[in-house]
């Protein structure tokens, strides 16, 4: 089975922009260098909204209509003319809503041996590691800075507010709702949360942050990213790691006080996590050490289903999900280390 992007959202995200069809068989048979993949594990990443909207001037795929949706997935090979990638790996990839996928064997990333799916999508996939680089290579808070995070209870932003408090500085987190703020004070260590549901934001992070904000890790863009900036310190530094405001269809625009980043010498850096792949490796050794010696709590959000995939996906939307949000293609479906 498959889904299949059947119309572009207008309006708030819906499943219903989703059809669910019977595979076609591949094409030809499997070519030198290809795999094939029985899916197993899907990530649901927000920017995948971004993906469903028609092309326009962006760096950023987009989905063609009556093509399965494009997904991070992880699944375990079941086909292999690639001598890397025997029959029984499991892999990685960036692939689509499809239990089955053909690739090239250089699309995909062998998962090491001993790890699950779950972990190497989970706690060691892409959204701690793009914690770890916005924090360690982009904002670098230092001791006696503060700073702040949007989205701070999410998957992203859970990882984030723990590096900068494991660098010392003042942790303000903006997340939705009193569970959130209650898991980010007491589990994640924070030294402020504010629930951005309950009081304007604006206020909310001048009373939170009396000293201004050295570093502002941005996970959501919009009226937050203005109430940052309005009290962002000298030199600065804006981590712009994502937008989800403006994502299902609110207009997505730049901060209003431009001039307060010009006065204040504030640098406002985007990237994207594939930018430091070459620091992978150094990255998820970092971030293991921490998870091993408990100084960083990690949350996964396991759901199963795969006809259940966008109605999951949405949650992202409702802030309804609790740290990374993995859809496994059915609740038998083997996401435990490989033999
Ligand atoms: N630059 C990169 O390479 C990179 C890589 C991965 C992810 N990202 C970005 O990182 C951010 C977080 O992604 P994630 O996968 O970790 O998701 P997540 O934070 O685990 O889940 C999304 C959360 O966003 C919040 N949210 C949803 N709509 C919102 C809105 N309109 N205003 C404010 N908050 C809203 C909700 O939390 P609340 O309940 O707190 O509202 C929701 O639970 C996204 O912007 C994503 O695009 C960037």
């Amino acid at each position: 089975m498959r889904w299949i992007l059947a119309q572009r959202p207008e309006g708030p995200y819906a499943p219903d922009l989703f059809r669910l069809e019977e595979e076609p068989p591949f094409e030809g048979d499997l070519a030198e260098g290809e795999v094939e993949i029985e899916t197993r594990l899907f990530l649901c990443a927000p920017t995948m909204r971004n993906w469903m909207d028609a092309p326009g001037p962006n760096l950023y795929p987009t989905v063609k209509l009556g093509t399965p949706m494009l997904a991070p997935a992880g699944g375990r090979v079941v086909a292999s003319r690639a001598a890397g990638l025997p029959v029984g790996t499991d892999v990685t990839c960036l692939g689509s809503w499809s239990q089955r996928l053909r690739l090239p064997a250089a699309a995909c990333v062998p998962v090491p041996a001993g790890r699950s799916l779950v972990d190497a999508m989970g706690r060691f996939g892409i959204n701690p590691l793009t914690a770890w680089f916005g924090i360690n290579r982009i904002g670098r808070p230092k001791a006696g800075e503060t700073l702040l995070v949007s989205g701070a209870a999410g998957s992203v932003g859970s990882i984030a507010v723990q590096l900068g408090r494991l660098a010392g500085a003042r942790v303000v987190g903006i997340a939705g709702g009193p569970r959130k703020c209650d898991w980010l004070r007491r589990v994640a260590g924070v030294d402020r949360a504010i629930d951005y549901r309950a009081a304007p934001i604006r206020e909310a992070v001048a009373a939170a942050c009396p000293g201004g904000v050295d570093v502002f890790f941005d996970n959501v863009g919009g009226e937050t990213l203005d109430a940052a900036v309005d009290v962002i310190n000298k030199h600065g530094r804006i981590v712009l790691c994502g937008q989800i405001s403006g994502y299902d269809g609110a207009p997505m625009r730049g901060p209003a006080n431009m001039m307060r980043l010009i006065y204040g010498s504030v640098v406002m850096t985007g990237f994207l996590v594939g930018d430091f792949a070459d620091e992978w490796e150094t990255a998820i050794a970092d971030l293991d050490a921490h998870y091993r010696s408990g100084a960083i709590a990690y949350r996964d959000d396991l759901r199963d289903g795969f006809e259940a995939l966008p109605v999951h996906f949405g949650d992202l939307f409702r802030g309804a999900n609790s740290g990374t949000l993995l859809v496994r293609t059915h609740p038998g479906a083997s996401v435990a280390a490989a033999a």
